[in-house]
């Protein structure tokens, strides 16, 4: 069965919601919203990711905002997301090792379309190291 990814976006970052499933289109996208470009406001989307997450539904997302930040904040006050802001494929493969991040949040006004593609394309396909790595996750939550 296909692993589906999660995203969702405010309206800053909804042009690059739609990039990446144009980019990546065998991936099973849930598309959480927005919807548009109409304003939104970005933590009712991360409300979103955290809802499909915290029911077991979804194991790995993808938030996207303006810059990346505001989004990942709402959705880090759930004990169950780990969201992990990343700016370039280092940091996301980082963040899968070493994080065991299940949520990959982008800047849309940060981060250009093609080094998003690479960073989504990292963090989807690398594994958690585990080890010495499982002690620090568990002490996030
Ligand atoms: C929306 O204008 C903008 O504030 C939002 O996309 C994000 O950058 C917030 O962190």
């Amino acid at each position: 069965m296909k692993k589906t990814i999660a995203i969702a976006s405010d309206h800053g970052g909804y042009e690059l919601k739609e990039a990446i499933k144009e980019k990546f289109p065998d991936l099973e996208w849930d598309d959480l919203g927005c919807h548009s470009t109409d304003s939104v406001d970005y933590p009712d989307y991360a409300q979103k990711m955290v809802d499909v997450i915290e029911a077991g539904k979804i194991e790995s997302g993808i938030l996207v905002c303006g810059t990346g930040i505001g989004i990942s904040i709402a959705a880090n006050r759930s004990p169950n997301v780990r969201a992990a802001l990343c700016t370039d494929a280092t940091m996301a493969r980082l963040t899968r090792q070493h994080n065991d991040a299940n949520v990959l949040a982008l800047g849309a006004r940060i981060t250009g379309a093609e080094s998003a593609f690479d960073i989504v394309e990292t963090f989807l396909n690398t594994e958690f190291e585990g080890g010495r790595h499982v002690r620090r996750v568990e002490k996030l939550s």
